[in-house]
């Protein structure tokens, strides 16, 4: 709401500072939309904590908390013209019940206000990210398993490397994915501790219970240290790192898919394709460049908050009001991009044939044959030269039966006999002959699918843990509130 010469209602900002050209420049209430939520709960659960410390007395306690479900009905649409949303709220609760709600803003600061609600937000979307992260996982899991078998080529430096497969390659992603998760679990945790009561930065000379604040909003802790919990945003900086990590570990996973289509060895479902518009014949691998792409978003939005941060002196400066809308940016395009991989992945059809005959390609069975003639006895560095040797000239068995007459001076078949240089030779008996911890044959990739499989389990119930208690303080909350209506 604005008054009539375009001043601002506004509790904070009032006659003096009640406008100007910088008005919107200094205000974040249409940003604020995301915490709005958050602010409503702030405001409730710091206004049963004051009637109970017997800070403000209960019929104004009640008054304040009947206003603040009016507000929340009517959404962040509705609220009055603000600097920021916490002082449209309290400006609305102000317009419901009179001055008297002008007591909730006691013993608190938008600084710490606003610092809660944050994180308040932040561990909800947090935890979306992380289920997302634990879906994608789950779905890497399934197709690998049933593709444990699938020969594929592996590549380094994008040129063949060695036969796998397409489940020890799926693997390699939930495994690194599995990381991500770990390390947004973790900022989850530092993200979740309250700062409410700090006030502006000082502290408050009223005999308030930020313990008990910190419970009503499901928070683990307080921030003890006034100072710092109200100025601290290295939460930020670590959501939004274990955001771009995960974002950097998704946009690997989209170039391959982008280029094994390429190569025709998979091909994504029409759902995860575009085409062209002048070309009738395309379908691109849209989905996963955009994939790839926010990985850029992600890290531009760390890049931001650190460059932000970066000098800031104590306590509260305003800069950090541009600060916590790149950790929700990097969390929204992140957690799109994660669930748009795993669709991709969940749908995408691996061609086999393909598969089978590019996995020899290009001799990536070398490596293989000169394993297999150290195996006998050659030091492996011998054998290696041996079979460079004869990939100059081919790779097959006649070709590194020459290469053992040049630089062995004697043939082949003194070393090792050739049905087992067929057996390496053939790209299958190459996958399942690399057995060792972590290694493609289908037996190592089973015991590490059953090991993915209780990984995920095991943070599916941290999620759900975690989200649980979110819920009981949600609860506990509520049962505060209704005692006063
Ligand atoms: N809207 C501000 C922010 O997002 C909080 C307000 C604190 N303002 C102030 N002048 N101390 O950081």
């Amino acid at each position: 709401m604005t008054g009539q010469d375009g001043e601002s209602n506004d509790v904070v900002r009032r006659e003096r500072f009640s406008g100007g050209p910088a008005r919107e420049f200094l205000s974040s209430l249409a940003a604020d939309e995301r915490i709005f939520a958050a602010d409503i709960a702030v405001d409730r659960a710091h206004a049963v904590m004051l009637a109970e410390q017997e800070i403000i007395d209960e019929a104004d306690a009640a008054d304040i908390l009947d206003a603040l479900a009016d507000v929340e009905a009517a959404g962040h649409g509705a609220l009055p013209d603000g600097e920021d949303v916490h002082a449209a709220i309290e400006t609305a609760v102000i317009e419901r019940v009179g001055a008297r709600g002008g007591k909730m803003h006691t013993a608190r600061s938008r600084n710490d206000e606003v610092a809660t609600c944050i994180r308040y937000r932040l561990r909800e979307d947090v935890l979306a990210a992380v289920e997302t992260a634990v879906e994608a996982r789950e779905v890497l899991t399934e197709v690998a398993a049933a593709h444990s078998e699938t020969v594929m080529p592996g590549f380094t430096h994008l040129q063949p490397a060695q036969p796998t497969t397409v489940g020890h390659y799926l693997l390699s992603y939930e495994s690194a994915l599995a990381r991500d998760t770990e390390r947004l679990l973790d900022a989850y945790d530092r993200i979740n501790r309250s700062p409410l009561g700090a006030a502006a930065f000082a502290g408050t000379p009223f005999d308030i219970d930020r313990e008990r604040v910190a419970d009503l909003l499901g928070f683990e802790a307080v921030i003890e240290n006034s100072m710092d919990a109200s100025s601290a945003r290295d939460f930020l900086v670590e959501t939004t790192s274990a955001m771009a990590g995960l974002a950097t570990t998704l946009s690997g996973l989209a170039e391959d898919l982008v280029v094994f289509s390429n190569k025709g060895y998979v091909e994504l479902s029409d759902d995860y394709s575009s085409t062209s518009s002048i070309m009738p014949q395309k379908k691109n691998p849209d989905t996963m460049e955009l994939v790839r792409g926010a990985a850029g978003d992600a890290s531009a939005g760390l890049n931001a908050l650190l460059t932000i941060l970066k000098g800031l002196p104590r306590a509260y400066n305003r800069d950090l009001q541009r600060a916590h809308p790149h950790a929700f940016e990097a969390v929204d395009a992140v957690t799109d991009a994660t669930e748009v991989a795993a669709g991709a992945v969940a749908t995408a059809d691996w061609k086999e044939e393909t598969l089978a005959d590019a996995a020899g390609e290009g001799f990536s069975t070398a490596t293989g044959v000169a394993d297999l003639l150290a195996m006998s006895g050659l030091p492996f560095r011998t054998a290696h030269e041996m079979v460079a040797h004869a990939a100059e000239h081919g790779s097959d068995y006649d070709a590194l039966d020459e290469a053992a007459q040049d630089v062995l001076g004697e043939p082949l078949s003194q070393h090792v006999d050739r049905e087992a240089v067929e057996a390496a030779l053939d790209p299958e008996q190459s996958v399942a002959s690399r057995d060792s911890l972590g290694g493609p044959a289908p037996d190592a990739v089973e015991a590490a699918l059953d090991r993915a499989v209780v990984g995920v389990e095991a943070d599916s119930g941290v999620l759900e843990t975690k989200r649980e208690a979110l819920a009981a303080a949600a609860d506990r909350l509520d049962t505060e509130v209704s005692s006063y209506a």
